[in-house]
Order: C-alpha cells, then sequence, then structure tokens
C-alpha cells in the first residue's frame, strides 16, 4: 500500500480545531541596545543592523516561566466563554522550564483551576508552540478531546551568558498562549509540517546536568551549565535554508498556494532570517510578521507572540489563511497552515457570568493554595514532635 503522509490522512476527520482564545504577558521591564552595550563590547549600530532588535523584555523574580504562561492563558481565555472547568490539555512549549519535572504545564493547570485536564511540557526549542499547536489539533481532531490551551513561554534571560555578546543580545522574555476548541466548522488548524535534525544538536544548546558534554568535564562550576550556547551564522543559514520548503509544503498539505496566505507568522530570531525567507519564498516581505524589535527572540513564545500583534493589529480577519513557521534547537523546525475562522476581539461575545465564575475560580485556587501551604507546615511540626 502506497505511504500516505499522516496529515493526509488526519484531514479526512469531520471535526476541526479551531484557535477561539489567544492572549500574552510580557515581563515589565524593557532592556535597550544601549544598556546591554554598557555592560558589554557591542553598540545599539551594530544590534540593529545585525538582527533588527532595539529593545527586549527581561523578568524579575516574581514573573517566572509559569508566572507568565498562566498569565498569557488567562488573558487567552478572558476572550472565550470557557471555564478552566471545561480544558481537557494544557501543553507548554519552553525551554526555561521551572523544573526538569513538575512539568511548568502542571503547575499553570493547576494555578488555572483546569480540574480535568491533562498537562505536559513540550520541548523542540524555538519550534515548540508549532509543535504543540499540532499535537494539540490532532487530539483534538482525533475526537479524544474537545479543547487544548497551548503556551509557549520563556525566560531566556535566566540562561544566557551575559558576556558572551553573540547570544545575549538576541533574546529576551515573555509569553503568548491560544486556546484550540472542536468545531464540525471546516477550518482552523489545517496542516503541519514537523522536522528535527539531531545532527545539529551541537549548533545550539542549553546543557544541564545529565549532558554528556557536562559530565565528562568537571560539571560543578563549569560555566556551560544551564547557560545557552550557539553558532550563529551556521543557524543562521540552517533557518534560511528550511524555512522556504516548510512553507511550501505546509500550504500543500492545506491544499493552498503561497499567494492565498494573508500572513505568515515566523519565529522572531532574526530580521535578517525573516527577509531571507521572504526572498526564498518570493513574497513581498510585508507579508511577514515582524515584532521582534520589540521583544527580540522569546525562542517558544515569540510566534505566539506575533500571532497576538498580528490579531490586534488587525492584520488578521475571519476566513484570512496564516501560515505558522519556527525553528530552532534540535535543531528542529515546523510550519503550520491555519485558516483564521474567527471575528476580532471584541466582537465575541464574552459572557459576564463565565468571566466571574473564571475571577472566582482563580481566587479560591490561590486561597486553597495558601492553606494547604499552611496546612503542610502545621503537619510537618507535628511530625517533629513525634520524632522527638
Ligand atoms: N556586537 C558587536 N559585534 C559582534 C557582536 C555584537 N553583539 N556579535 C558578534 N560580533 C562580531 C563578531 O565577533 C565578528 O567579529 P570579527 O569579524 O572581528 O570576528 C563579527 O561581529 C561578525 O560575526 P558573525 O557571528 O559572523 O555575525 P553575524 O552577522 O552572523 O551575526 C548573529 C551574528 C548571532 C546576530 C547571527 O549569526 C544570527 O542571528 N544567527 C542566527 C541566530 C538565531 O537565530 N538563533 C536562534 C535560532 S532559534
Amino acid at each position: 500500500m502506497a505511504r500516505r503522509k499522516g496529515n493526509e490522512i488526519r484531514q479526512q476527520s469531520s471535526i476541526y480545531a479551531h484557535i477561539v482564545g489567544w492572549g500574552m504577558q510580557l515581563p515589565k521591564k524593557a532592556l535597550t541596545n544601549e544598556a546591554i552595550a554598557a555592560i558589554i563590547d557591542t553598540s545599539d549600530e551594530w544590534i540593529k543592523a545585525r538582527t533588527g532588535i532595539n529593545e527586549r523584555r527581561i523578568a524579575d523574580e516574581q514573573e517566572t516561566t509559569a508566572w507568565l504562561g498562566l498569565q498569557a492563558a488567562k488573558n487567552a481565555l478572558a476572550l472565550t466563554n470557557i471555564l478552566p472547568g471545561d480544558v481537557d490539555l494544557v501543553i507548554v512549549a519552553t525551554s526555561t522550564p521551572e523544573n526538569i519535572f513538575p512539568s511548568t504545564a502542571s503547575l499553570i493547570q493547576h494555578w488555572l483551576g483546569a480540574k480535568s485536564a491533562g498537562a505536559f511540557d513540550l520541548s523542540a526549542a524555538c519550534s515548540g508552540f508549532v509543535y504543540a499547536v499540532d499535537m494539540a489539533a490532532q487530539a483534538i481532531r482525533s475526537g479524544s478531546i474537545e479543547i487544548a490551551i497551548v503556551i509557549g513561554t520563556e525566560t531566556m534571560s535566566r540562561v544566557l551568558d551575559w558576556q558572551d555578546r553573540g547570544t545575549c543580545i538576541l533574546f529576551g522574555d515573555g509569553a503568548g498562549a491560544v486556546v484550540l476548541q472542536a468545531a464540525r466548522e471546516e477550518g482552523g488548524v489545517l496542516s503541519s509540517v514537523l522536522r528535527s535534525d539531531g545532527g545539529g544538536a551541537d549548533l545550539l544548546a542549553i546543557p544541564t546536568l545529565n549532558s554528556t558534554e557536562i559530565r565528562s568535564t568537571e560539571s560543578i562550576g563549569n560555566p556551560k551549565l544551564h547557560k545557552m550556547y550557539m553558532h550563529g551564522s551556521e543557524v543562521f543559514r540552517f533557518a534560511t535554508r528550511v524555512i522556504g520548503d516548510s512553507v511550501r509544503e505546509a500550504c500543500r498539505l492545506a491544499g493552498i498556494t503561497i499567494d492565498d496566505v494573508k500572513l505568515i507568522i515566523p519565529h522572531q530570531a532574526n530580521e535578517r532570517i525573516i527577509q531571507a525567507a521572504a526572498r526564498s519564498l518570493d513574497v513581498e516581505p510585508e507579508r511577514f510578521m515582524s515584532n521582534l524589535s520589540n521583544y527580540g527572540n522569546t525562542s517558544a513564545a515569540s510566534i505566539p507572540l506575533a500571532l497576538c500583534d498580528a490579531v490586534h493589529e488587525k492584520r488578521i480577519n475571519a476566513g484570512d489563511y496564516i501560515v505558522l513557521v519556527g525553528f530552532g534547537g534540535g535543531l528542529t523546525w515546523a510550519s503550520m497552515a491555519i485558516r483564521w475562522s474567527l471575528p476580532q476581539p471584541g466582537e465575541v461575545q464574552v459572557s459576564r457570568m463565565a468571566e466571574n465564575r473564571r475571577r472566582i475560580g482563580y481566587w479560591l485556587v490561590k486561597w486553597r493554595v495558601r492553606f494547604r501551604r499552611l496546612w503542610r507546615f502545621l503537619t510537618w511540626r507535628g511530625d517533629d514532635d513525634l520524632d522527638s
């Protein structure tokens, strides 16, 4: 039997996965190029000319990966009438999780009060958000779940080597999220192309304690431990090579052409990569979304942040075809064609009742957590007494 790609089989499903909510959260503090140039040997002119970045956001102690992701998820839910208890799945795409386990997704699931949801983190670096939306959309299209929240959230500033001018100028912190819901109406996520080439694993990485590279040298005090390193020019070449083919393939699987696509939302890594991709696809650069001048490269958060900005700038309207394309560590890359099926924010009728029930739910979770902590504290004291 001739081998058919999974995507072509999936398209026969009569259930579609639509994006029905979107939201973002940025840290308060902005770090300008000038401020970086005061710490390391670089300049505003160099950074702007070579990357297109003007500033990025840097998380403070309280703005953790989970907190940023939680706020983005709440903002995405706020555009819908969905209650956290209706959510079936929470996926967090991140390279800067709070822990190896428990997953950041589990923390967010709990803080949302999404009591009936499964939750897991997904590691595919800057392609992670597209991978995660694909996982959620497939689960919806198979009929096994109805509602999913997919979050891309990062605190890259905590894993940067601030002495390395080849990386620390590029990255920033932030989070974006979407809510996906099952519907019979045709549209939503139409196709996806997920790819990996682990042969390029050493081009871009954040080694942790279990990495062979770290274990073979002295691990304690190793300056590479938990810090990002990158071979910038090779990653640049890789990105410009894969974007075009991957976008074309996502369009082909969705049964559309590149001319049908209103907006391409690429991972925000470097303005020159975006321009090279536009040239390779023979598409006007204006049809590529770019907001990296404000936020830098926020890894798995960059595509949902760009998606939110695009919706708010009214660059996407109901009925439009858009394509998301991510690339990064792994190496990984991924594209996805979507038919946007929703009206603009504000045109969605969000019921007061849903809003209030969500607010009360978040408040109850907060107090339940505090109460549990107090209870554990009191119980532990009791154990000490028993031991003595
Ligand atoms: N400020 C000033 N000079 C810098 C600099 C900085 N922040 N970073 C590098 N340079 C210097 C280099 O030392 C080098 O100097 P030399 O010629 O005297 O040796 C020169 O600039 C050119 O270095 P190069 O690395 O070739 O620059 P580049 O034009 O490739 O730009 C990156 C560097 C990192 C901006 C670029 O390679 C890049 O964006 N790569 C892709 C990164 C990426 O997207 N990563 C994430 C993927 S998810």
